[in-house]
């Protein structure tokens, strides 16, 4: 059965959404699921924006079939090639061998690279600024190199300000049946899991991100929909979800507030960031949010270290080196490029405690802007009364680098 929405008068959602994958990229867990979007504009000729992945490509089947009732499909815009939007393309190609498709140099050679098979099809390579017409509609094709990928480029249809927009302003998240940002309650039930998308698949690339919202600022007035390739369509309130997208590829925090992660073996250390969290809250900081690394994948942590501007990793010593879920979670920090933030430290070791000097040392030299504070919790084996007033201390020095 097809399964189709209109997004303005003559384009259509011809996605699908996917609640059987457990992981995004075989990585990152989408409890809630995730949709593959995809977009067909109805004009003098039909053009199909993207395809989708291969486990949703009978669906855009359905929906093109139904849509084109009969008609074969005129042109194919990739914007983005990567396999969970491109798999479907050479199911397109057969079903419609006079199809042109539109895309960079470099997405064609990707293709190639990943084994689709093109040749005996039109190919049409664009570069920034071309445009193009298809009938009612003109677009404009812009580079938006890596976000995500180096062939990444966005379209702008200029006749009815469409935003073609990619991986950027994706999300994580099935749509059911919702398809616009204002049918649900984005910043209560969808941000979380929109920013989770953001740091963890586009995370690292900010200041492509950046180019590209240079890019939209100079067309910010026309943009009258955005049509990303994961999530809701967004018409409304565009200027809340370009802030966000602003501080995330800055490595600006949201909120000050401070993220305690700890790597706990027989629950002293975890004592320890409760502790804190308590002194935090007695000194009247309340916006602070306890992760235990062994139990949360990381996923999940790199998003709270993205939006919040304080950090404590509360470690235990192990091998000598820094807990391993502890050094996995540094390692993705740096991996995304997170910066900006000031971090406090506790360590915690039986015979030897190394773990606060080598995350220091970490922080220090393989990230970037770190800001890691003197005060350093350093506790044997288990938190005894003895160290109240360096649990006091720790919690002072946090506070009060909240009120720069
Ligand atoms: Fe959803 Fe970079 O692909």
């Amino acid at each position: 059965m097809y399964c189709v929405r209109n997004v303005t008068e003559d384009l259509y959602w011809v996605g699908a959404n996917d609640h059987r994958l457990t992981l995004f990229e075989n990585i990152h867990p989408i409890p809630r699921g995730v949709s593959y979007n995809a977009y067909l504009l109805l004009d003098e000729h039909s053009v199909l924006f993207d395809t989708v992945d291969w486990s949703a490509c009978r669906q855009l089947l359905e929906n093109m079939d139904y849509l084109l009732a009969g008609k074969p499909l005129d042109y194919l815009v990739i914007n983005h090639m990567e396999p969970d939007h491109g798999a479907s393309i050479e199911e397109i190609l057969l079903r419609h061998p006079k199809v042109k498709v539109i895309s960079t140099e470099k997405s064609f050679l990707l293709m190639r690279q990943f084994g689709f098979q093109l040749d005996g099809h039109e190919l049409i390579e664009v570069k920034e600024g071309d445009t193009w017409s298809f009938g009612r509609h003109t677009v404009t094709f812009v580079a938006a190199p890596m976000v995500h990928w180096p062939e990444a480029m966005v379209t702008f249809d200029t006749t009815d300000g469409v935003l073609f927009s990619a991986d950027a302003f994706g999300s994580f998240g099935a749509l059911d049946g919702k398809l616009f940002a204002d049918e649900v309650n984005f910043d209560r039930d969808w941000i979380d899991d929109a920013r989770r998308y953001f740091t963890n698949i586009v995370g690292k690339y900010g200041p492509h991100v950046q180019l590209l919202l240079k890019k939209a600022a100079g067309i910010l007035d026309q943009i009258r929909y955005i049509c990303p390739l994961h999530g809701p369509v967004w018409r409304q309130d565009l200027g809340y979800f370009i802030d966000k997208y602003d501080h995330w590829s800055r490595y600006e925090p949201e909120e000050k507030g401070v993220m305690i992660a700890y790597a706990s073996m027989y629950g002293n250390t975890e004592a320890a960031a409760q502790a804190l969290a308590t002194q935090l809250c007695a000194q009247g900081v309340t916006n602070v949010w306890m992760y235990d690394v062994s139990n949360t994948h990381v996923s999940y942590l790199i998003s709270e270290s993205f939006r919040l501007s304080h950090i404590v990793l509360a470690s235990v010593t192990y091998n000598l080196g820094i807990y391993p879920v502890m050094h996995n979670f540094l390692m993705d920090m740096k991996a995304l490029n997170l910066q900006n933030r000031t971090v406090a430290l506790i360590e915690n070791g039986s015979w030897a405690v190394k773990s606060g000097d080598l995350m220091q040392k970490f922080l220090e030299d393989e990230m970037k802007n770190m800001t890691v504070l003197n005060d350093r919790l350093s506790m044997a084996s288990a938190l005894h009364p003895d160290k109240a007033s360096e649990l006091q201390a720790l919690a002072s020095a946090i506070v009060k680098s909240m009120q720069n």
